[in-house]
Parts: C-alpha cells; structure tokens; sequence
C-alpha cells in the first residue's frame, strides 16, 4: 500500500434506479471531513449495524479523520471511502490490532448508505480493502456483526469469513439487546 491523500483506487460503473452512476474508490483526505462527517452521522441514523447510534460531534469526526490519516501514513490503518454523485457514499476501515502479539491481526468496519446499498459497493470495497490489508502484512481480519444483521452476515460468508462464535445480548439496540456475532478471515498470501 503506497498511501497519499485522496489516492484514487479504483472507479468502475454502477446501476441505480435504471441510471448509470459512476463510484469513486479512494483513500481519505483532510479536506474529506465535512462529507465523512455527513456520511457517518446519516449512516447512523439509517442503520442499527453500526457500534454507535448517538450523533457524532464535529470535533471527535476531525480527530478520527486525522487519526485515520496518521494510521495509514504509519501502515496501521487502511481506509477507503467510495464517492458517488458528488459525496461520500461509502466507507470501510481496517485498524491493526494494538496488542503485541496480535499486530498480525485487524479490527474491521464497513457502512454503505441505504440509498447505495445491494448495488455491489460492499463487496469491492472489501476486496480492495483485503488487497491493502496484505500489504501491511495483516493475516487475519476480524469483525463483530450483531444477530439481526443478517444482510452483512451475508455478505461475510461470501467473502470467505467464519463464524468464531456468539457474545449473547452484549449489543444496545432501540428496542433491547441483540447478540455479538464474531466473525474473522485469515488472508491467504
Ligand atoms: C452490510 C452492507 C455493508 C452491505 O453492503 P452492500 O454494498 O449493500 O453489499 P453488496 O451490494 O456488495 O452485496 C454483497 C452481498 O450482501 C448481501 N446483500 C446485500 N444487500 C442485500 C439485501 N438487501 N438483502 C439480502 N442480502 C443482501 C448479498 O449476499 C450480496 O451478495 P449478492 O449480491 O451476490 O447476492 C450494507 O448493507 C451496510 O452498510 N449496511 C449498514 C451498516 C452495516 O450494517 N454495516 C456492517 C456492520 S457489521
């Protein structure tokens, strides 16, 4: 991974309600923290998935930007967000483990805003991601999903994660308290 702000990864082609849009893959930049900080606060509100439900302030966004940014540039990061018609649209993170003997090992994360969900996004995002993960010498990825998120269950299965087990009802939801699947993928050279 050669990381520089706003590197451009991939671009490629999508069909939403009959149009073709295009989707920009590329890594974070500074001047990104206004349209992450819009992404992620709509992406909250939409889904029960994500680890936070509360309104994310602006000034803990512009230190998780600089954070991500910093984690890169020292190859303990990888993030990628996907632009489309004009914003920020997706996003998926992967963050080394900060325990000595699990350094080969990361903590992953993925949101794709409901409107450009079951197009494909998800599942480039994490091929590209996986792609980066290797180059940083990660080996395992892991993951927590909660019970009721059977779309991204899904969606790990097929990309070639196991189940390592369940932490019942250790996840807030609106209405009570949902179970902790955990999830990991051990990335073949
Ligand atoms: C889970 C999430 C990342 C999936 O992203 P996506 O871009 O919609 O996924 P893709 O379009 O690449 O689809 C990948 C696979 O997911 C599953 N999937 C996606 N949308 C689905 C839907 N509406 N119903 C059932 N399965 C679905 C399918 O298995 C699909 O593979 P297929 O198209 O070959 O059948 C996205 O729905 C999301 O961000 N949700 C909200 C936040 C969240 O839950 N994040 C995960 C936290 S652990």
């Amino acid at each position: 991974m050669k990381f520089k702000e706003g590197k451009i990864i991939e671009t490629f082609h999508v069909e939403k309600n009959g149009k073709k849009i295009e989707v920009v893959i590329r890594y974070p930049k500074k001047s990104d923290l206004m349209q992450i900080w819009k992404f992620y606060n709509k992406a909250i509100r939409e889904s029960e998935g994500l680890s936070r439900y509360s309104f994310v302030p602006l000034k803990d966004e512009k230190k998780w930007v600089g954070n991500v940014i910093d984690g890169m540039k020292k190859r303990d990061k990888v993030q990628l967000m996907a632009e489309a018609e004009g914003k920020i649209i997706g996003s998926v993170g992967l963050e080394r483990k900060n325990v000595e003997r699990k350094k080969h090992c990361g903590d992953f994360g993925i949101a794709i805003l409901q409107d450009y969900t079951g197009l494909g996004i998800g599942k480039k995002l994490m091929t590209l991601l996986e792609k980066d993960a290797r180059s940083i010498n990660i080996k395992l990825i892991e993951l927590g999903v909660y019970g009721r998120n059977k779309i991204a269950q899904k969606l790990y299965k097929k990309m070639g994660f196991k189940v390592a087990g369940k932490i019942p009802k250790c996840v807030k939801t609106r209405k009570g308290f949902d179970d902790d699947i955990i999830m990991y993928k051990v990335l073949k050279k």
